[in-house]
């Protein structure tokens, strides 16, 4: 799928994020085997258990037996026009999902200019 495609689809499943917290919504979607999966951000009333978009995303992905993730795409779409790529981009919890669950794929971000990989995003991450 194109990257433009991805983070389309990304933007639209921003909209059904559960965040009436932050209201901060998040989409994510990643292509893994072929198919589409897709995650938003979902919060609680205990915050710090917050889930992400992306890692929603690769949940689903993992428990739907999917194969290697190739491609992620992921959409902040109540972030500025003009906020800075930090304000869209992986947090540090998503970053290592990402190195442990998704280490080959291209990451979009939706309004950045460059793709990342994962060892873009966090390098010399742990494993095991
Ligand atoms: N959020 C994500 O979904 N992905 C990230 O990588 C960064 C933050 C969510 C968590 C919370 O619901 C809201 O954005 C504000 O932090």
């Amino acid at each position: 799928m194109s990257r433009e495609e991805l983070l389309a689809i990304a933007r639209d499943v921003a909209q059904r994020a559960y965040c009436p917290y932050s209201h901060f919504r998040v989409g994510a979607a990643l292509i893994a085997g072929d198919k589409l999966y897709t995650g938003v951000n979902i919060e609680i009333s205990s915050y710090g258990l917050t889930l992400c978009a992306e890692r929603a995303a690769l949940a689903a992905a993992i428990s739907a037996g999917a194969g290697p993730v190739t491609q992620v795409a992921v959409a902040c779409i109540d972030a500025r026009a003009d906020a800075p790529v930090n304000e869209r981009t992986p947090c540090g919890a998503c970053r290592q999902w990402l190195a442990d669950l998704a280490p080959k794929a291209t990451i979009y971000i939706d309004g950045a200019q460059q793709d990342f990989t994962v060892a873009d995003l966090l390098p010399y991450a742990f494993g095991l």
